[in-house]
């Protein structure tokens, strides 16, 4: 299970019977906080099932979303690389099972391990990448393009082939795919009405079919 995140892919045996002890299991169900912005953190945690969304609340109190992250993935560690409050508030979506790993003992486990440190910059690099994007999508694409990307980026990452289409079980409410685009839920609701009139998604309850994905590629461009 722990290979199978990318920050553990190049685990040996003896790795994994070393990581085992420091690893601390949890489940945690819909709408459990498993730790607030701003808290100190001293954790890293994968996700081994489920769905954990990552949220930021301004000072007036509106909710933005900076990911949705599945199995396979971490977060957690921005503490751990600059010790400091939380920058996130972390939420399951679903029914969710995560491994939670101490910052303290994982720097140790570090040491002398270079390969599984290289793996962490590579996710963290990625994640800056990605933050860059979302960044310029927020000032250059307009609401659809945006929602357009939000939808093939859930795609890639809870997918499922349909008879039709792609099945994406996102579990997420229409207010939280509108904090993950950055806009108001009614303009968020318009694009997704158009584009199930264009026939290029079907809208079911906390998911949604891609029947074109074509045309919702070159919509977020
Ligand atoms: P930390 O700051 O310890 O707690 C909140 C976590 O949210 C953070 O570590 C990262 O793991 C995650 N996070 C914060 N910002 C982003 C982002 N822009 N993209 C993906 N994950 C993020």
């Amino acid at each position: 299970m722990v290979r199978k995140a990318a920050l553990f892919a190049a685990l040996t045996d003896d790795d994994v019977a070393a990581l085992r002890p420091m690893m601390t299991p949890a489940r945690v169900g819909r709408g459990d906080v498993v730790f607030r912005e701003g808290e100190q953190g001293d954790r890293l945690y994968v996700i081994t099932s489920g769905k954990v969304k990552l949220g930021r609340t301004s000072s007036d109190g509106r909710e933005n979303l900076v990911a949705i992250l599945g199995p396979g993935e971490m977060f957690g560690e921005l503490s751990l690389f600059d010790p400091g409050p939380r920058s996130a508030t972390a939420t399951a979506v679903g029914e969710t099972t995560l491994i939670g790993l101490g910052h303290e003992s994982l720097y140790g486990f570090l040491d002398g391990r270079p390969a599984v440190a290289q793996a962490l910059l590579r996710a963290l690099a990625r994640r800056l990448r990605r933050t860059n994007d979302s960044l310029s999508d927020l000032v250059f694409t307009d609401v659809p393009g945006r929602v357009s990307k939000a939808l093939l980026d859930l795609s890639a990452r809870f997918g499922e082939p349909g008879d039709d289409g792609l099945l994406v079980a996102h579990d997420l409410t229409q207010e939280e795919l509108a904090q993950l685009v950055g806009a108001s839920r009614e303009t968020v609701n318009k694009a997704l009405a158009d584009f199930a009139a264009r026939g290029w998604i079907r809208l079911e309850a906390r998911a949604v079919v891609l029947l074109d994905v074509d045309r919702l590629r070159r919509r977020s461009r």
